[in-house]
């Protein structure tokens, strides 16, 4: 191995874990850089094994006996004239392992010792470590500290559900695209539930150019949506995603229509109604034959209108549903743009949909793996609310990898998600996060999320991101790169969207004026 720069040399107290170096003002090592102590003895049974032992700096002080705390401004101002300051450098780094005959992580267990030379971990190392086989992994970007340095995250390490946790804005949404877009053409079968049309786009890029993966796309869109932020034609074409009311079990009827078990009348009345409706049905024909009931007066058919009313509203009922197998075939991304739709209904289908994979999964008609990413998790596994889908997430999470069923949870809210689903995740990529109670959920929930880089959650930029758990050989911190297809849910300019508003505003008010004008003129010529 060449090895870099020499930074120093450890000194005090050497554990298996972590050390301390002294380096100088020339040579110091930033924050987060990279160290190699080349040699260090490593004990394997009666045998000694030299390892090169990778490190990472974790604390750096600058620090001067004789500018200190304890003088006056004068005296200071005396002393730094007449005398050199040049303040000494110390640091302290965490050990982060070396590779076995394998290529494998290994911690030393053996410590290095005081008076060892430090080196900068040449890149070459840090690739064997951070680099994985460039044919079976998924390059997510490079190394925060070292640009040149490629971050592969391992496929296998999907077999645990992975979390993606972070604030709002700090780069989520952005990273699991490029993942879905590296992992869909390995073969991957991928379901999204998308209910912001963060992924509508995945099909173009950022010129609206077909990307290489857009034919193994589908957006499926319910047709009733309106106002949407892109068009059909602006995300290059999108399915019709309907469900057809008639083909619902009536309990899944009734929970959508808010009506509880115990209000026995109104629910008998909707049975009447039902057994009157043949063939296919939508909600209408419901309301107009309770409608029908309640002429009749009929004052339980009447007290059932409002509900079934509500439902009737929701714009996702067509004559035929999406039938499971078509959203399970191998090497295809299926995105169910749930943007714009009620609450209810967005449980309802990913809960559906949800049950129905998982039905295949267990009755062994699963033949490929399939990776479901559900962005805003905390609302369908949430901690204190019970949604309609919570009992099928828990079962995935805690079952799903023996049935080839793997979960890409994606949070803002850490601290809202039911924590058996959570802790089922061993699999993290943690970004930027600076909500107190959300960075103690991520302690909890994260065991392999050590102290010191917990303490750097806050202080990652955007689509900087900590990789923990089984995707990486050891936890990676990373700049995220390289995405190809355009994003759905990317930050607006406020200064030019507002530009566009003041020239609107401008264009409003002189429109105004002529025709107050004219007004004026009218009301002269009248007299
Ligand atoms: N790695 C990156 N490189 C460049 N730009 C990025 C990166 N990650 C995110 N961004 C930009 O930052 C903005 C926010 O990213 P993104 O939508 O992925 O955040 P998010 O964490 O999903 O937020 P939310 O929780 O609100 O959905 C977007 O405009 C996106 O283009
Ligand atoms: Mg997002």
């Amino acid at each position: 191995m060449n090895l870099g720069e020499k930074v120093g040399y450890i000194v005090d107290e050497v554990d298996t874990a972590r050390f301390t170096f002294v380096s100088d003002r020339q040579r110091y090592p930033p924050r987060h850089e990279y160290l190699v102590i080349p040699g260090v003895k490593e004990r394997e049974g009666e045998e000694f094994r030299e390892v090169d032992v990778l490190a990472q700096v974790t604390r750096l002080v600058n620090y001067s006996e004789l500018v200190s705390q304890q003088l006056s401004l004068r005296e200071l101002e005396v002393l730094i004239s007449r005398y050199p300051t040049d303040p000494k450098v110390y640091g302290e780094a965490k050990i982060l392992g070396y590779l076995d005959e394998n290529g494998d992580v290994k911690l030393p267990r053996s410590a290095a010792v005081p008076g060892q030379e430090l080196f900068i971990a040449p890149s070459s190392l840090l690739e064997e470590f951070f680099s994985e086989d460039p044919e079976n992994c998924i390059e997510i970007g490079r190394l925060i500290t070292r640009p040149d340095v490629p971050v592969r995250i391992h496929p296998n390490g999907f077999r645990r559900h992975v979390a993606v946790i972070a604030q709002t804005g700090a780069g989520k949404s952005y990273l699991v695209g490029l993942i879905l877009e590296k992992l869909l053409p390995m073969g991957a079968t991928i379901i999204v539930f998308d209910p912001n049309s963060d992924y509508v786009r995945l099909k173009l890029d950022k010129d609206g150019n077909k990307t290489d993966i857009a034919d193994f796309v589908t957006v499926y869109r319910p047709p009733g949506v309106k106002g949407r932020r892109f068009s059909d034609e602006e995300i290059g074409g999108a399915e019709s995603y309907t469900i057809n009311f008639s083909s619902l079990e009536r309990e899944d009827m009734f929970s959508l229509f808010g009506i509880p078990d115990k209000w026995v009348r109104i629910r008998d009345a909707i049975e009447t109604a039902l057994d009157n409706l043949h063939g296919i049905y939508q909600p209408s024909d419901l309301y107009r034959e309770l409608e029908e009931m309640a002429q009749n007066n009929d004052g339980d058919a009447q007290r059932a209108l409002p509900y079934v009313r509500r439902v009737m509203d929701f714009p996702i009922w067509g004559s035929k549903d999406i039938p499971i197998e078509e959203l399970i075939k191998p090497r295809k991304l299926s995105v169910i743009d749930l943007a714009g739709l009620q609450r209810d209904i967005m449980q309802y289908i990913l809960e559906r949909t949800l049950r129905e994979a998982w039905n295949k999964a267990t009755s062994g008609e699963l033949e490929y793996p399939l990776f479901i990413v559900m962005e805003e998790a905390h609302n369908y596994a949430s901690k204190k609310n019970k949604s309609r889908a919570s009992d099928i997430i828990k079962r995935i999470a805690s079952e799903g990898r023996k049935f080839k069923v793997f979960l890409i949870l994606v949070t803002q809210r850490p601290g809202k998600v039911d924590d058996d689903v959570l802790s089922q995740c061993n699999s993290q990529i943690i970004m930027r996060i600076t909500n107190p109670v959300d960075m103690q959920a991520v302690r909890n929930s994260v065991e392999a999320l050590s102290q010191d880089l917990f303490e750097d959650l806050p202080g990652l930029n955007k689509g900087e991101a900590i990789i923990v758990g089984e995707l990486t050989k050891t936890p990676a911190m990373v700049k995220v790169t390289g995405r190809i297809s355009a994003e759905g849910g990317s930050d607006i300019d406020v200064v030019e969207a507002l530009k566009a508003a003041k020239k609107a505003a401008e264009t409003l008010d002189a429109a105004s004026t002529s025709i107050e004008e004219i007004r004026e003129g009218e009301t002269r010529s009248e007299w």
